[in-house]
């Protein structure tokens, strides 16, 4: 099976099991575990943080980001299609009592312009706006790169209203492998960043929250409190360094796959892909022109064995990743013209 549904599925390489059962461990909860110590010192390192927090997924690191940013009442604005509005299970509401505001972007990029009309007055009546959130590289818009210069005036109106910034960067190795801007360059415009180690670079599990040490003292608390302490942690943090270490410059392969495909995609028949929005891994395709329903393709890719999602009645996704080689891509290309023509 060609497994494209998502670069979360990737497992384990050998060497990277191999760190993992050689990791040295001690309780977490106590700040004693001495992988973990070197994986948050690491990654707040690159990406220029002072501190950084290892937490179980992505939804933790932008749970327990929102909880430390915000009080109940307070109003987060984002991008329409962002991970944390559709794919979070309602949890900005749930944990931290906050409500969405959101706009539409073109291609998961809001601009200041944008973001600046619909912060609100200081007004009892108004919910507080506190946290402007932005997600790099952008999920369900394509796995699309947010432009720095962009991000640089959002900086300046955030400032100039006294708000927070958020980075979901659960991709965010992806958009500097596309455009190599250093990731440092874009954690700095934020006070919170959340990296994920289980996509692209291929680890089992984790994610981390970056920022300042204050912020990252009182993130360790929110944490405690979602039921996020961990003990012996290090051998899944083993997993992410050996990841961090070694699979974030291969990423490119990965950009190439998905290039290729979405290339040989768009000129099948019936089959429409916005190439602009393949910058990094993630290819969407609509079948409308087909007649036939994203459900149904999905069934028949599966039986010739290519596995994609559907995520509307006629739009599909397919990730490339660290488990799916050229040779593998081009054999989905053979089922997918098979499918298509
Ligand atoms: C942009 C983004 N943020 C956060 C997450 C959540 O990560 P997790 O599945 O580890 O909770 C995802 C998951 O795909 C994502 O794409």
């Amino acid at each position: 099976m060609i497994d494209l549904r998502s670069d979360t599925v990737t497992r384990p390489t050998p060497s990277m099991r191999e760190a993992m059962e050689k990791a040295d461990v001690g309780d977490d909860v106590f700040g004693e575990d001495p992988t973990i110590n070197q994986l948050q010192e690491k990654v707040a390192a690159i990406t220029g943080k002072e501190d950084g927090l290892f937490v179980a997924s992505g939804t933790m690191a932008n749970q327990v980001s929102i909880k430390t940013h915000t009080q109940p009442g307070d109003e987060i604005i984002l991008e329409t299609g962002s991970h944390i509005f559709h794919y979070e299970s309602g949890a900005p509401a749930f944990l931290s009592g906050v409500q969405l505001q959101t706009i539409n972007g073109k291609h998961g990029v809001i601009t200041s312009k944008q973001i600046e009309a619909v912060i609100r007055p200081q007004s009892m009546h108004c919910a507080q706006t506190r946290l402007i959130w932005l997600e790099n590289t952008h999920n369900r818009a394509g796995g699309t790169v947010f432009p720095l210069e962009e991000i640089r005036k959002i900086r300046v109106l955030s400032d100039s209203h006294a708000l927070f910034m958020h980075l979901d960067g659960a991709r965010l190795w992806n958009a500097h492998i596309a455009t190599g801007i250093p990731l440092s360059e874009y954690a700095r415009y934020f006070d919170s960043v959340s990296v994920c180690f289980s996509k692209g670079l291929g680890a089992p599990v984790g994610s981390m929250i970056l920022g300042s040490a204050e912020f990252i003292h009182r993130a360790r608390r929110i944490r405690k409190i979602f039921g996020g302490g961990m003990r012996q942690a290090g051998i899944i943090a083993a997993g992410a360094l050996y990841a961090v270490e070694h699979h974030i410059s291969r990423m490119k392969e990965d950009h190439d796959n998905a290039r290729f495909l979405a290339e040989i995609l768009s000129a099948l028949p019936g089959v429409h892909v916005d190439l602009t929005s393949v910058q990094t891994n993630i290819v969407y395709f609509d079948v409308s022109q087909t007649g036939k329903n994203g459900d149904t393709i999905q069934e028949l890719l599966q039986k010739n064995g290519v596995q994609v999602i559907s995520v509307g009645p006629t739009r599909l996704r397919a990730v490339t990743h660290l488990d799916i080689s050229r040779q593998q891509i081009e054999q989905a290309a053979i089922v997918f013209k098979k499918i298509f023509q």
